[in-house]
């Protein structure tokens, strides 16, 4: 997969973007990201990004003409690219959308700095993504969460030990709980079934509770989730029980 990532900070990306899992994946060539300065497509002395709003008010607002000109150097017309702009008033990233946005071929991301975008800037977008109702500071951050989410999903970048196939939201539920060594540490016992060696009753013990955990934490996410009429019953049982 290729991206291209379009901000006024593009030095805040390097130590993210070449550490551990995802550097390993630019280093093998299954991804490749390219961080571009947007003032590299600035045509004043002063490499201006950003103007004072029409209409008042505070802050400023990123001027929309580097970003197209960027965006007509980087982005392709057809349907090869993919624009997604961060901001908080975006689609909320959800681990179905992160799946969705896997499947591409490149992504454009545009990161905004200021009080907000010039609203032209909206057109250029098939896509605008917010990583969660809070306010940043600009979109670099959202822009590496995305990049992160996605990257691991892309086959080939996790190892057969991490993957990515019985972890939180890849069910719809969340993760059931994990212990390592020592089975006994600190007055606290690991559950006797992990330590059975009966594969199935493990499974079993796993499903009840990851179904348990995300009834109690996360209801909400079961009404999209697959559940049996027997475990649909188990998790409104644990939801009575909580409340
Ligand atoms: N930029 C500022 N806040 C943001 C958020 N919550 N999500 C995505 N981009 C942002």
């Amino acid at each position: 997969m290729k991206i291209d990532i379009i901000s006024i900070l593009p030095e805040m990306f390097a130590s993210v973007l070449s550490a551990s899992i995802i550097g390993r994946a630019c280093s093998s060539g299954v991804l490749d990201i390219q961080i571009h300065d947007l003032r590299n497509w600035t045509d004043d002395r002063h490499r201006t990004t950003d103007d004072y709003p029409f209409g008042g008010g505070p802050g400023m607002v990123m001027k929309p003409e580097p970003v197209f000109r960027a965006l007509d150097e980087i982005a392709d017309d057809g349907d090869a690219s993919t624009v997604v702009i961060v901001s908080p008033q975006g689609t909320p990233l959800d681990q179905k959308l992160v799946k969705e946005l896997s499947a591409k071929q490149h992504l454009v991301i545009v990161c905004g700095r200021y009080e907000g975008f010039d609203e032209r800037i909206r057109s250029r977008a098939d896509l605008e993504v917010s990583i969660g109702d809070y306010v940043l500071t600009g979109g670099e951050l959202a822009a590496m969460v995305v990049v992160d989410s996605v990257s691991r999903l892309l086959p080939g970048v996790l190892g057969h030990e991490e993957s990515a196939l019985d972890e939180s939201f890849s069910n719809g539920l969340l993760e059931y709980p994990q212990y390592t060594r020592p089975a006994s540490f600190a007055g606290l016992d690991v559950p006797e079934v992990l330590l059975s060696g009966d594969h199935a009753r493990i499974a079993a013990w796993r499903r009840a509770e990851s179904i348990r955990r995300t009834a109690e934490r996360r209801p909400d996410l079961l009404e999209d989730a697959e559940l049996s009429e027997s475990e649909r019953e188990f998790a409104r049982r644990i939801i009575d029980e909580t409340e």
